[in-house]
């Protein structure tokens, strides 16, 4: 069987195409909040209850979560693009201006979020440039019902209903 090649620009611009929701991903390092912005958080099994989502070999914040073993996913509101530019900012940058706080499992929870979900982590897999990353619930709160961030070819909007 030959192998297709595919044009790395026509991966990103036809997989642009697809929507998706955004999540901050936080756990604690030396008492530091460590902590990435993911679009490819997904839910995964009731039973156990699993998530996952794909961080990118190339993440520094990556393997400080993986580190800690636990995380956290703090699902982002359409208000929270603050918090969204200051967990990708880099170096001093990195998390001012966030606030949060430490949960009982240890774990950065991000104030006003719509939804706080902990896991342990309970297996990671490579997954060509990514690892796939599957975490066990062991808490979730829905904090608020309001709109999700949601980030769609470079832009961060929110929902609208239409049917
Ligand atoms: C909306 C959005 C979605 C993202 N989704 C992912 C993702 O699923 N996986 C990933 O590794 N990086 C993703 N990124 C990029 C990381 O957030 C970015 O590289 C971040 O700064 C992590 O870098 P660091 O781990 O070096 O701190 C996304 C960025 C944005 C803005």
């Amino acid at each position: 069987m030959s192998e297709t090649t595919i044009d790395p620009a026509a991966f990103r611009k036809v997989l642009g195409s697809y929507p998706t929701g955004v999540c901050v991903i936080t756990a604690l390092d030396e008492g530091r909040p460590a902590g990435m912005v993911v679009g490819s958080f997904t839910s995964v099994s009731l039973d156990p209850p699993l998530v996952g989502f794909f961080p990118d070999k190339s993440s520094s914040s990556w393997p400080l979560i993986e580190k800690a073993g636990h995380f956290c996913v703090n699902v982002m509101a359409s208000d929270q693009g603050d918090v969204c530019r200051a967990v990708t900012a880099k170096g001093e940058a990195k998390f001012v201006g966030v606030n949060y706080v430490i949960s009982d499992h240890g774990l950065p929870v991000i104030a006003d979020s719509i939804a706080a979900i902990e896991c342990k982590l309970y297996s990671v897999t490579e997954a060509g440039d990514h690892w796939f990353v599957l975490g066990q619930v062991l808490r979730m709160e829905t904090v608020r019902e309001d709109d999700p961030m949601l980030f769609h070819r470079g832009r961060y909007g929110s929902f609208a209903e239409k049917m």
